[in-house]
């Protein structure tokens, strides 16, 4: 299911002029996953019924919010789990190997650039395939623990309802759902993402930086660019004078840095784009 609006594809000249003979660092956000079914935060469609995340001290304090936060995870994980990438992710694929780009930065956690091909990409909020324990430290797979909370909770197996943004699904009614722990310790379990509340690890975020560095460009892709851990290197980037260019359905925060800002769909552009930049 396509969860992008179709709008025409403009131009694309002025941005291939700024990226072509350079090497390019790319910031992802959540518009580049749209298209694969995946709704955003802060999209034309999604802003009607905008969401609060549960910040990270909730989850750690509210033993209600934690059961709920892991019954809808329950529920939403299938449906996010079988998302494919689209052509926006492929393409992105494409110009890494064509040695375009310096690699990926994404605030998506969603892994869809890995499986569209994607080799060199930071995770600057981590990824809902992986579980970290909050006891110990272990980090688990997400599909065991599926099976294990599907095997405490088999009247929930099956519910349906609305999907949410990062893999969360509407529901609110979670009495009686039985939450599961740490294996190894009995710790709580949390998804390995970057909570609201949470700061992004101090190496992943220098880690970001020198891809950045590395790059004559940045492009952002799909991002609102209302999180400031994806607007730091952007504002960053325009300070020391390296070229910003934007490709983003909608206004963002980073467009007065933007040295040029393209409306389209990401899905629609970047194929277009690589096309341009192969000519
Ligand atoms: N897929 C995911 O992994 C996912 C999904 C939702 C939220 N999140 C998390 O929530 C935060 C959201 O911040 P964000 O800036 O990434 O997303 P955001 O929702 O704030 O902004 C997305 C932007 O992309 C635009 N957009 C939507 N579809 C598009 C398309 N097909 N082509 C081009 N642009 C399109 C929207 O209009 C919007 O401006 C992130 O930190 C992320 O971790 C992740
Ligand atoms: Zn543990």
């Amino acid at each position: 299911m396509d969860l992008a609006p179709r709008v025409p594809l403009p131009d694309l000249d002025e941005l291939a002029a700024l990226l072509r003979g350079r090497r390019v660092a790319v910031l992802t956000g959540a518009g580049c996953s749209t298209e694969s079914g995946i709704p955003d935060y802060r999209g034309p469609e999604t802003r009607r019924r905008a969401r609060n995340p549960i910040p990270f001290r909730r989850f750690l304090d509210d033993p209600a919010a934690r059961r709920r936060y892991w019954a809808r995870a329950l529920v939403g994980w299938r449906k996010f789990a079988g998302k494919a990438p689209n052509a926006g992710h492929r393409a992105l694929a494409e110009l890494e190997r064509r040695g375009v780009l310096t690699g990926l930065i994404t605030q998506n956690v969603d892994r869809l650039h890995q499986a569209a091909g994607s080799r060199d990409v930071i995770e600057l909020h981590g990824a809902l395939e992986e579980v970290l324990c909050l006891g110990c430290g272990t980090v688990g797979s997400r599909v065991a623990l599926q099976e294990r909370l599907e095997g405490l909770n088999p009247s929930w197996v099956g519910r349906r309802a609305e999907m949410a943004p990062d893999g969360d699904a509407e529901i609110d009614e979670t009495a009686g759902f039985r939450v599961v722990d740490c294996e190894r310790c009995d710790g709580p379990l949390k998804p390995h993402v970057v909570f609201f509340g949470e700061g992004v690890p101090k190496e992943r975020v220098e880690a970001a930086w020198a891809r950045v560095d590395a790059a004559d460009v940045l492009l952002v892709v799909g991002s609102s660019l209302a999180v400031y851990s994806g607007y730091r290197f952007v504002r960053g980037a325009a300070k020391r004078g390296q070229p910003v260019a934007i490709l983003n359905l909608g206004e963002t925060r980073g467009d007065p840095h933007a040295a040029v800002k393209v409306e389209a769909r990401a899905g629609d552009a970047l194929p277009a784009l690589a096309r341009l930049l192969a000519e």
